[in-house]
């Protein structure tokens, strides 16, 4: 037997009796490592005569392959061997009744959800932007040139200036998602984009940070119809009762026309009842996309047209679930939450009712 026979089986029965990755792969080093055995035999074949290289070449590199393949083999056996062993030891019966959750949903959750479902039903899908957000995706793209009085509105929170004397700004409004969608995305487009939005108010109805649904649809033949449509569909699922509505017009520098929606709704002693009354609430903006907009995110507003639209999801929630103070929202009281949170393990849905 040669010597490299003798050096294949050696390395073959300490492949075939090792049993763990780490150790498998300490015999792979020593054997074809840097200075590993075989290695330092092929190193050897500078010294060798012309006639000695051309057996021993050949030779050595098949010690080199057959090795490698007795580690790649067992490797992938070990491999296997700890996946099952992982998949027996991790086993979890199904059947088993779920014991009771300690945490409740909060009901901006539970209404973002319901949001979703409802529109998901619609065929929309849901996409997210960050919180922090540049000048051009905030106001510049949605129409509000630089020193337009329209900024102010928004009470922005502003970031110190960074190296290249940008001003970040807290987003104050989840519409910067629209021109993310339609710079990245081709009509027809069909999205809603729920998040956090942020200005600088605090009293009983405005909180610093709050939460907005955005919706947006772009196509070619989309009207002030389907806007309207899409609205009262949408507002009918979430209250889960005829409500009645009406578009005041508006200005919003990003759509033209504009329009704030209302519902009617009366008093009942402390509680609000939505749908019926004589008083009318707003309870979210919307238009049709400025062609500017358009523009300024490449398409053409000769060929497409759209709608969009933006909610305060914490108004909604009050509304819906009769809570008077919009700061206990974020107060974290437990308490609260308690008595106003929701089940984690009911799922929102349409075929058994929304909440
Ligand atoms: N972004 C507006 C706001 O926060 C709401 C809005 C969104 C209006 C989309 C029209 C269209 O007040």
């Amino acid at each position: 037997m040669s010597d490299l026979d003798e050096v294949k089986i050696r390395y073959a029965a300490q492949i075939s009796d090792v049993s763990d990755l780490r150790a498998l792969d300490d015999i792979r080093v020593a054997a074809l490592g840097k200075k590993g055995e075989v290695s330092r035999m092929m190193s050897g074949l500078g010294k060798m005569t012309i006639e000695e290289k051309k057996v021993m070449g050949p030779a050595l590199n098949g010690l080199k392959d057959a090795i490698g393949v007795m580690v790649e083999t067992r490797k992938a056996q070990l491999e296997a061997e700890a996946l099952d062993a992982r998949l027996k030891s991790e086993f979890m019966d199904m059947s088993l009744p779920v014991s009771a959750p300690q945490g409740r949903l909060h009901p901006v959750q539970q209404v973002m959800e319901e949001m979703a479902v409802i529109f998901a039903d619609m065929g929309f899908a849901v996409k997210e932007g960050p919180d922090i957000e540049d000048d051009f995706h905030n106001f510049t793209a949605l129409n509000f040139p630089p020193g337009h009085p329209a900024r102010d509105m928004h009470d922005t929170f502003f970031f110190p200036e960074d190296k290249s004397g940008e001003r970040k700004v807290l987003r104050t409004h989840t519409s910067p998602v629209q021109i993310r969608t339609m710079m990245s995305e081709k009509p027809p487009i069909r999205i809603i984009a729920p998040g956090r939005t942020y200005r600088c108010d605090s009293d009983q109805t405005h909180t610093p940070m709050f939460h907005q649904v955005e919706g947006l649809v772009i196509d070619k033949n989309t009207h002030m119809g389907h806007l309207k449509g899409c609205l009262m569909d949408f507002i009918n699922a979430f209250f889960e009762t005829e409500v009645q509505v009406r578009f005041r017009p508006h200005h919003f520098p990003f759509t033209e026309p504009s329009a704030e929606m209302d519902v009617r709704y009366e008093r009942d002693g402390a509680a609000i009842k939505i749908g019926q009354g004589e008083n009318w609430m707003e309870i979210l903006g919307c238009g049709m996309v400025h062609p500017n907009v358009l523009t300024a995110c490449g398409l053409d507003p000769n060929e497409y047209q759209g709608f969009a639209f933006g909610m305060g999801v914490d108004r909604l929630a009050m509304l819906k679930y009769g809570m008077p103070d919009l700061r206990d929202m974020f107060a974290a009281d437990p308490r609260w939450l308690s008595h106003y949170g929701f089940d984690p393990l009911v799922q929102a849905n349409l075929a058994s009712g929304l909440s």
